[in-house]
C-alpha cells in the first residue's frame, strides 16, 4: 500500500501514513488535542485544518465540507479533518480554534473538613518489640502484631504474600503494613515508611476528568489535576459514547482505556510534581455519571439508552487497582459509590454529600448542568431527583462557533440596547477562538434585553443595530467579533439560539416536574445550587433571563463548582461518609421523565423565553 508524509507544524511532527488514513485520526495518533465535537461524523464543523498548497490542490473538499465553510476559506486550505482521506504528502496545521485546550475551572467547588477515617490505613510495627515465638507463621505473627493496633485483618493479597517471608526478615526488623478495610493486608514494605498512604479522588466527566491526590493519614490535599476525557474524540454527546461503547466489545474497550489512560496520566503528572510513587496510593473513589461508571468497569451500556433506561447495578462496588489497570498500588481498593437511577449517577450523590443538602431545611434545588443535566429537589430532607437530556450546547456542541470552556473561549457577553456595541470577555483574556455555554447564555440574555429576538427566540425583523446581520446560512445573526486570520466572524445564528432554547427546556422542564411531584411553588424555593464546571461559570442574571432557572431572587442562586469531586474527596477521607453516601443512595427518590407526559408538556412551555414584562 502507498504511504504518504504528513508534517504538523508548529509542533514539527512528521509522520508516514498509509494511503487513505483519516486526518483527525493522524492528528491525533499524533498526540494533538484536536476538537470533535460530534465524534467524527461531519456534524459540528469543528476539526477545522489548514492544509498546505498540495493538499489545496489535490483535495477536493466534499459536500459536508462546503456545507461547513465558506468558498474562500475551503481556497485557502480549510478542512475538516474528520472528511479528509490522506492522498498526497501533505504540511497540516490545526486550526487555532480547532485545538482542544485544556479545560479550565473543573477543579475548584465548595470544601468541605472531614475527619480522617479511610478505609485504608497504614501501620509501623517494630518486629523486634515482638514476644510472639519466632517459629509462627509469618502472617499470623503480623496480625497479632496489628491487632494491637485495633486492625484485625484475616486476608492478605497475593502481592505482600509473596514477598513476605524477606519483608519480615529486612534488617532494619521494621515493616510497614497497610490494610484495607480492617479486613485485608494489601501491602507490606520493609522498615517505617513516612509519608506512603495516599488516595485518590476522582470525578469522571463526560468532558473532562478531576483527580485529587490526599495524604490519607492526614486528610489533606497535595494537589488536584483535570483534563478533557481522552473519550471525548468519539462525541460530546454521552448518548453518542454509550452508542460507541455498545457498537462492539474493540470499542468498549477502547473508550475504557481511553478513560483510564487520562486518569494515568493525571496521576502521574501530580505524582511527578510531588515526588510521590503511585504505588503508594492505595486508594480510590470514583464518582461520574451512570454511562462513564459502567464504560470504566467494562459493563455494557447499551441498556441505559433503551426504555427503561435500567443500569445494570447501582450497589457500591470495590475493585482492585489492578482490575481497572489504574495507576496505583494494584493490591489496593477503587471505590465506586452507588448509583442512583440510569442517568443519575454516583457524581449527583457526591454533590449532595458535598452540599450537605440530605440535612437541609426547606427547599433547595441542585442543578448539575452539563450533556445530561441532574436535577435534585430537596424539601425538608425528602429527596428527589431526576435527569433530562440537554444535549451538548451547553458545552459549546451543536452551537456554530461554540466551544468548550477552555482559553480563548468568549464566556461574557454584554450588548448594548442603543448603540449594538457587543463587549465580551475570554477565558485567559486571549484572543477569541469560538465562545463557551456561559458566552452563549449571556449573548442570548442580552439579545433578548436588546430587542434582538424575542420571546420565541425568533430574531426581530428590522432591528437596526450593526451587530445584527443577515446570515450566509438564510435568515439572521449577531456578529460578536470580527475574524481571526484562519476564522470567520464568531457569530451567534438563529440555529444557534434554538440549540439553547431545547438545552434550557430539558432542564427547566424536569425542574418544574419535580417541583410539582412535591407540590412546592417558586416562591418556596429557599436555595438552587449550581455545580459543575459550565455551573460555576454560568451568569445566575443571565440564566434567570433565558429562564433556565425558576422566577427566584438573584441572592438565593450559588454557583459551587466542582462539589462531585469534593463529595469523592469526602468518601475517600472517611468510611463514615462512604456509608452515608449508601444511605443517602436508597433515600433518593428518582422521577424518571422519558416517559412523562408532564415532562413533555412542561418541556414545550419551557421553550420560549420569559420576556422582561414577566420578570
Ligand atoms: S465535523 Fe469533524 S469532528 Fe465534527
Amino acid at each position: 500500500m502507498k504511504s504518504y508524509h504528513v508534517t504538523l507544524p508548529p509542533q514539527g511532527l512528521a509522520k508516514s501514513v498509509p494511503e487513505g488514513a483519516r486526518l483527525d485520526h493522524v492528528i491525533r495518533e499524533a498526540g494533538l488535542n484536536l476538537n470533535s465535537s460530534c465524534g467524527g461524523k461531519g456534524r459540528c464543523g469543528k476539526c477545522r485544518v489548514v492544509l498546505s498548497q498540495s493538499g489545496v490542490l489535490q483535495l477536493t473538499p466534499n459536500e459536508i465540507e462546503r456545507d461547513h465553510i465558506s468558498t474562500e476559506l475551503l481556497k485557502r486550505g480549510i478542512r475538516l479533518a474528520c472528511q479528509t482521506d490522506i492522498r498526497c504528502d501533505l504540511t497540516v496545521k490545526v486550526a487555532q480554534t480547532s485545538v482542544a485546550g485544556e479545560i479550565q475551572g473543573v477543579l475548584k467547588g465548595i470544601e468541605r473538613k472531614v475527619e480522617p477515617s479511610p478505609f485504608t490505613k497504614q501501620f509501623h510495627i517494630d518486629l523486634h518489640k515482638s514476644d510472639i515465638q519466632p517459629h509462627e507463621a509469618d502472617f499470623e505473627r503480623l496480625v497479632q502484631l496489628v491487632l494491637r493496633e485495633n486492625s484485625y485483618p484475616a486476608l492478605i493479597a497475593q502481592k505482600p504474600l509473596s514477598k513476605l517471608s524477606e519483608t519480615m526478615r529486612n534488617p532494619t526488623g521494621r515493616v510497614t503494613v497497610t490494610i484495607w478495610n480492617d479486613r485485608e493486608v494489601i501491602d507490606v514494605e520493609e522498615d517505617h515508611v513516612l509519608n506512603g498512604c495516599f488516595g485518590v479522588a476522582v470525578d469522571v466527566g463526560t468532558t473532562k476528568i478531576a483527580v485529587c491526590l490526599i495524604d490519607l493519614n492526614t486528610g489533606n490535599v497535595v494537589d488536584t489535576e483535570g483534563d478533557i476525557n481522552a473519550q471525548s474524540a468519539h462525541g460530546d454527546d454521552v448518548l453518542v459514547r454509550i452508542e460507541v461503547a455498545s457498537s462492539g466489545k474493540v470499542e468498549a474497550a477502547l473508550l475504557q482505556k481511553e478513560a483510564v489512560d487520562t486518569i494515568n496520566r493525571l496521576i502521574s503528572r501530580i505524582c511527578l510534581k510531588h515526588d510521590i510513587d503511585p504505588r503508594h496510593i492505595y486508594q480510590a473513589v470514583v464518582v461520574g455519571n451512570t454511562a462513564m461508571h459502567h464504560i470504566l468497569l467494562g459493563i455494557f451500556p447499551e441498556y441505559l439508552s433503551l426504555s427503561p433506561y435500567a443500569p445494570t447495578v447501582t450497589n457500591a462496588l470495590d475493585r482492585k487497582g489492578k482490575d481497572l489497570n489504574l495507576n496505583m498500588n494494584h493490591e489496593g481498593y477503587i471505590h465506586f459509590p452507588p448509583l442512583i437511577s440510569g442517568f443519575v449517577g454516583s457524581d449527583c450523590l457526591a454533590n449532595i454529600l458535598a452540599t450537605e443538602l440530605h440535612e437541609s431545611q426547606g427547599v433547595s434545588l441542585l442543578l448539575d448542568i452539563g450533556t445530561n443535566t441532574e436535577i435534585v429537589l430537596v424539601n425538608d430532607g425528602r429527596i428527589l431527583s431526576c435527569s433530562g437530556a440537554s444535549g451538548p450546547a451547553f458545552e459549546g456542541g451543536g452551537i456554530k462557533h461554540g466551544m468548550k470552556a477552555v482559553k480563548g473561549a468568549i464566556e461574557r457577553v454584554t450588548i448594548d440596547p442603543v448603540t449594538g456595541g457587543i463587549v465580551f470577555k475570554t477565558i485567559g483574556g486571549s484572543s477569541p477562538r469560538g465562545i463557551c455555554g456561559s458566552g452563549v447564555i449571556d449573548c442570548i440574555a442580552a439579545m433578548i434585553d436588546a430587542g434582538i429576538i424575542d420571546k420565541k427566540g425568533l430574531f426581530i425583523e428590522n432591528v437596526s443595530l450593526p451587530c445584527v446581520r443577515p446570515s450566509k446560512d438564510g435568515g439572521w445573526e449577531i456578529c460578536i467579533t470580527k475574524s481571526s486570520k484562519d476564522f470567520e466572524d464568531i457569530v451567534l445564528t438563529q440555529k444557534d439560539v434554538g440549540e439553547i432554547q431545547v438545552a434550557k427546556a430539558a432542564v427547566r422542564a424536569g425542574i418544574s416536574v419535580l417541583m410539582e411531584t412535591e407540590a412546592v411553588d417558586t416562591s418556596q424555593i429557599d436555595r438552587i445550587l449550581i455545580s459543575g464546571s459550565f455551573g460555576s461559570r454560568i451568569d445566575p442574571q443571565s440564566a434567570l433571563s433565558i429562564g433556565i432557572l425558576p422566577n427566584v431572587p438573584l441572592e438565593i442562586i450559588e454557583l459551587i463548582g466542582n462539589a462531585a469531586l469534593e463529595g469523592a474527596k469526602m468518601a475517600l477521607i472517611s468510611d463514615r461518609i462512604q456509608h452515608l453516601a449508601q444511605k443517602i443512595a436508597e433515600d433518593v427518590e428518582h422521577v424518571e421523565l422519558a416517559d412523562s407526559m408532564v415532562f413533555q408538556q412542561r418541556f414545550i412551555e419551557a421553550l420560549g423565553f420569559p420576556c422582561l414584562r414577566d420578570r
